[in-house]
């Protein structure tokens, strides 16, 4: 007889595991399946944020900055270090201990909130009069029955059409976490989030990286002013960046890769490197989840077919995260989760997509929320634009950080703010008060009225935001 349960959630990365405490706490009696293993084979919930994105990326970008600090900028506060040494080894083993810290904590909090949690593969096997049977094939395989089902099974890297990944010499995101040495030169293919993090680490340790990219421009979804900041600075640092690349072939040997590709004036490049990372976007990951057992619809992508509520083809049955549309963020699939638990039990659960915040976690940081002014024009839509730089921030100066600015776009008539754009200094917290103020829809001239603590990197919002009637105060 299977186990039946009021909701099963397939997978248990930052939109299953969420779900299943949300489904959990409004009452239900929820399973969670998930199948990441850790090196022991033991359970390690979380999924790629988790174990191979966002906390261990995190974590190495938080070392190597420590690093680069120590090397190039800690004499301008008159401390000097003699035999300053990276040990790789250690980092990676901190890395490693705060992904565990990380695996324990979900296990817990499963736990705690009375979810059955179990480690092994979730498929579907049939549609019952009771909901769905699914089969977990794990240490033994077992049977079980719930009447809602939420798939949230990840995504995997894209590999590049004859550059099969073998986490030696070309790296997807697990292998680049995973580097065990400085190598001398490293190639990146793709200039997005993960190329600029990840070819960061390295750069800062010491690396020569270059960064190849399809598109003849850099960061297309940022604002463009922010993205030319940024550009501007990843280039200073040492980042070598070659746009509008055609690669026709990827060789590997012993000593490393060897890239060849047409250059944006269309001549045949060959890039040497030690090894490459490929991080040209990622794919819907629906491995082993046996869709066609119930006749779930998948589109052209992979991606499982939803609507703007997470509902898939078949009744009771819903997705959320990176398998489904939309962007491929922690913070999105954690909203999705929660908002299915929330519709399953008859409440409204929303997810504002307009108020979703990009950060990325390079120095300087990026991060934004809402439309870019390239975006607005396109619309036609009338606004204004205000923008205060970091050099005039008396903190930034402080903390020796003065790169990038805020810069806000508000409606010309009304005043509501329609995007912010930051890159400097902890862009990454300073962005939260631009979603709230377009969660309640501010206007420009709220923000530049609210009290803002002096001295903080958060008076360059306020002035930003003074900065759209043209009346920053500092600048
Ligand atoms: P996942 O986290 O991929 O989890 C899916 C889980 O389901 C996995 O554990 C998988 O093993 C399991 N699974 C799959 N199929 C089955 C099955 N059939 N049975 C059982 N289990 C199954 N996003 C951010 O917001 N901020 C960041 O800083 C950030 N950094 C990133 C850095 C890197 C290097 C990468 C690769 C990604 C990063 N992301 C970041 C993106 C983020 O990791 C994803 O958007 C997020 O993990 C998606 O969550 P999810 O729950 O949809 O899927
Ligand atoms: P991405 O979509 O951010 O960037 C991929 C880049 O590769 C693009 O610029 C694209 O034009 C380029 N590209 C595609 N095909 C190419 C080719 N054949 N040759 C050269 N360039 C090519 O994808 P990425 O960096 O792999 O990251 C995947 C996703 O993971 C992100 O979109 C994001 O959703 C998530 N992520 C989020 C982070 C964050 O929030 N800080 C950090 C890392 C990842």
């Amino acid at each position: 007889m299977s186990k039946q349960f009021d909701v099963i959630v397939i997978g248990g990365g930052p939109g299953g595991y969420i779900a299943a405490i949300r489904a959990a706490q409004l009452g239900f009696s929820v399973a969670c399946i998930d199948e990441w293993k850790n090196d022991k084979g033991g359970p390690a919930p979380g999924g790629t944020c988790t174990n191979v994105g966002c906390i261990p990326s995190k974590a190495l970008l938080q070392s190597s900055e420590h690093y680069e600090q120590a090397a190039h900028h800690f004499g301008d506060h008159g401390i000097t270090l003699s035999n300053l040494k990276m040990d790789v080894a250690t980092m990676v083993g901190r890395k490693n201990a705060v992904v565990k810290q990380n695996n324990d904590g979900i296990l817990y909090l499963l736990k705690k909130n009375k979810v059955t949690f179990f480690h092994g593969r979730g498929a579907f096997a049939k549609a019952v009069e009771a909901g769905y049977e699914l089969t977990v094939s794990g240490a033994a395989e077992e049977s079980i029955t719930g009447k809602h089902v939420i798939v949230a099974t990840g995504s995997n890297a894209r590999q590049l059409p004859g550059a099969a990944f073998d986490e030696d010499r070309i790296l997807s995101n697990d292998g680049a976490l995973r580097i065990g040495a400085v190598p001398k030169t490293l190639g990146v293919v793709g200039s997005g989030v993960i190329g600029l993090e990840m070819g960061s680490v390295w750069r800062r340790l010491g690396a020569e990286v270059t960064i190849l990219e399809a598109l003849p421009g850099f960061l297309g979804a940022a604002d463009e002013g922010v993205a030319k900041e940024a550009l501007k600075a990843f280039t200073k640092q040492g980042l070598k960046f070659e746009f509008g690349v055609k690669i026709s072939e990827v060789k590997t040997s012993k000593k490393g890769v060897s890239v060849a590709y047409a250059n944006a004036k269309g001549e045949a490049v060959t890039l040497d490197v030690e090894r490459l990372i490929v991080s040209i976007g990622r794919v819907p990951n629906t491995t082993g989840l046996n869709p066609d057992a119930v006749g779930l619809k998948l589109d052209e992508r992979g991606a499982i077919v939803v609507d703007g509520e997470c509902r898939t083809n078949l009744p009771n049955v819903w997705a959320v995260g990176d398998v489904v549309r939309g962007p491929m963020l922690a913070h999105k699939a954690e909203e999705e989760g929660v908002a299915v638990a929330e519709r399953i039990a008859g409440q409204h659960g929303h997810v504002n997509f307009d108020t979703i915040p990009w950060v990325i976690y390079t120095s300087p940081e990026i991060a934004w929320v809402g439309q870019t002014e390239q975006q607005l024009k396109a619309s036609g839509r009338a606004y204004k634009a205000g923008q205060f730089p970091f050099l005039a921030n008396g903190r930034a100066r402080a903390l020796g950080d003065t790169t990038g600015f805020v810069k806000f776009l508000a409606d010309a008539k009304t005043d509501e703010i329609l995007g912010v754009h930051i890159v400097g200094p902890f862009a990454s917290e300073l962005i939260a008060e631009a979603v709230v103020a377009m969660e309640f829809k501010a206007s420009a001239e709220d923000i530049a009225r609210i009290c803002h603590a002096h001295p903080s990197l958060s008076e360059a919002t306020k002035e930003a935001a003074l900065a759209v009637d043209k009346r920053t105060l500092n600048f």
